[in-house]
């Protein structure tokens, strides 16, 4: 038994080392070994169209369960290429569900790039009206596909009010507006279902390999592999990238009721495998989710390739 499972629920009684371990805590700060640490529920699908599905049930299912008892569900919600498709099941399946009350649906969107200006085509203001809540309701509209604009919360990254400042000001005043989405999430939270999808780097939102644990929401730097692998979205070249952005922390993120990660295609086996089997640690920030006791990771069988058991 390794020492970071010395507190696992599932590992039985303590060993020696545990012992060892919880008198070394009792006479200085914890070690970082001495975290829980859990095993999220993986759940491997044939094929991208069987995560699609999977994930707009999720949401669909919390949103619903919340609705029928008057409530609106609050959301923690992801960007990126991952969830396009479950993002279109699930519109498909509220359409058709038109009698269900979406206005109280509160929605906090993981993070955005700093430097885009409004409706800029790759902000992830534009990919959510894009995706899930139609443009209307993004340009102003008070609602429109049943959500309430008052309730859909994106980080603010375009700089139009900060034209001219100096870069210390422009963080400053960044910061600003990032500690009041922090203070938003927490008074509207805690989120009931928050979906992540996984940076090849092992990121999640844009915390970044890192950054810490007890990080909240702030303006981070984006590594040149976050760069690289999004340059994609901005006809192929990593200079129209942004260089900085605004990202929930991890700690923000362990701070929702459940977490349901997502992730297709050859390219994240590696960082799925470093999240599920390797340490926890600052260096794949998704290894974090190991901290929390309600985490599903859906995963495409080329996504899982890599694990050692399947
Ligand atoms: P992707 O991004 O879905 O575009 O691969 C996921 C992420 O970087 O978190």
């Amino acid at each position: 038994m390794s020492f970071s499972k010395v507190f696992c629920r599932t590992c039985g009684p303590l060993s020696v080392g545990g012992a060892l371990l919880i008198a070394w805590a009792m006479m200085g700060p914890q070690p970082a070994q001495a975290r829980e640490e859990y095993q999220p529920l993986v759940v491997v699908l044939p094929d991208v169209d069987a995560v699609a599905e999977y994930t707009a049930n999720a949401l669909y299912d919390v949103i619903e369960g919340k609705a029928k008892k008057g409530e609106g569900a609050v959301l923690g919600l992801a960007t990126g290429g991952t969830p396009v498709p479950a993002y279109a099941l699930l519109r498909k399946r509220l359409k058709r569900a038109a009698d269900m009350n979406l206005s109280k649906v509160v929605t906090f969107n993981l993070d955005e790039y700093v430097g885009l200006p409004a409706g800029h085509p790759e902000s992830y203001r534009s990919y959510m009206a894009e995706n899930l809540f139609v443009p209307g309701l993004m340009q102003g509209a008070e609602r429109e596909n049943g959500f309430s604009a008052e309730n859909i919360h994106i980080p603010q990254g375009d700089c139009a009010a900060w034209d001219g400042l100096r870069d210390s000001v422009l963080i400053a005043q960044l910061q600003k507006h990032v500690d009041e989405y922090e203070a938003l999430l927490r008074s509207l939270g805690p989120v009931d279902l928050q979906l992540l999808g996984i940076g090849e780097n092992g990121h999640v939102g844009f915390a970044e390999p890192g950054s810490s644990f007890e990080g909240r929401t702030a303006v981070v730097r984006l590594t040149q592999s976050t760069r690289e692998a999004n340059r994609r979205f901005f006809d192929g070249d990593i200079n129209k990238v942004p260089r900085r952005a605004l990202s929930m922390g991890i700690a923000s993120i362990l701070s929702a009721k459940n977490v349901l990660l997502v992730a297709t295609g050859t390219n994240k086996a590696e960082a799925v495998r470093r999240m599920l089997e390797g340490p926890v640690d600052t260096g794949v920030p998704a290894s974090a989710l190991r901290m929390h006791t309600r985490v599903t990771v859906v995963l495409d069988s080329d996504a899982a390739s890599r694990l050692s058991k399947q």
